[in-house]
């Protein structure tokens, strides 16, 4: 009992280091929607509509036909700006103890702590991969939009239903995402971004499964 209690205590303590300011999140969030141009709702409240909101935006391009890769990219950058000049880390705000501290379920400060992880891939280490084949990327958003989607929503009922097999439903995400981008003419890199950015995604929860994505021949089909 006394050992279930020092351990309980330890783990308490990185969840309420987290200093992130909450009034000020929520600001920058507002932020994150406008340079998007969608509306507010698409916050931390509603993840997975925000999750949508961005793939549409992949797919349709932002107002005036902007690429859509640049205007989720440039939001994106815009949030992690306003986080900063109000004197808190990204990561402090998207730690997912502090959004699991914040939030009513659980399943919510898991999707959007997701969803922040794969954009700092796809804005980040990711971008130029996606960017240089921006035309392929756009055309495997529209054609299987709602196969990731899919991918997406199977992962967060399997990780939460049976937490225990997590690191399978990571790989069967990877597979998921690694498979819908793989489009006629495209270059396999393609498989790989799609592969990463799950991978990404997964991170939050599952860093310690490890997970590698192959970037040759593996997925060749
Ligand atoms: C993408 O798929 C989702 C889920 O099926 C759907 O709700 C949404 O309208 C689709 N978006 C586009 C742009 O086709």
């Amino acid at each position: 009992m006394f050992q279930k209690l020092v351990f309980l205590a330890l783990i308490a303590i990185p969840l309420a280091s987290a200093t992130c300011d909450t009034k000020k999140f929520e600001a920058c969030q507002d932020t994150f929607a406008d340079r998007l141009g969608i509306d507010r709702v698409y916050n931390w409240l509603n993840p997975l509509g925000l999750t949508l909101q961005i793939q549409d935006i992949y797919i349709n391009g932002g107002v005036a036909g902007a690429r859509g890769l640049n205007v989720v990219c440039n939001a994106y950058n815009s949030m992690v700006q306003c986080l900063a000049a109000a004197s808190t880390t990204t990561s402090e705000c998207f730690d997912i103890g502090f959004l699991l501290h914040h939030s009513s379920a659980p399943n919510q400060a898991y999707s959007y702590g997701f969803l922040m992880s794969m954009l700092q891939y796809q804005c980040g280490a990711g971008f130029y991969l996606a960017s240089d084949n921006w035309q392929c990327m756009q055309r495997i958003y529209s054609g299987k939009n709602a196969t990731m989607y899919g991918c997406i929503t199977d992962f967060i009922l399997n990780t939460q239903e049976d937490p225990k097999r997590g690191c399978n439903y990571v790989q069967t995400g990877m597979d998921c995402f690694s498979k819908a981008s793989i489009l006629q003419g495209c270059p396999d890199e393609l498989k790989y971004y799609g592969c990463e950015s799950f991978r990404q995604y997964s991170l939050p929860q599952f860093s310690r499964c490890e997970k590698q994505c192959p970037i040759d021949t593996q997925y060749r089909i």
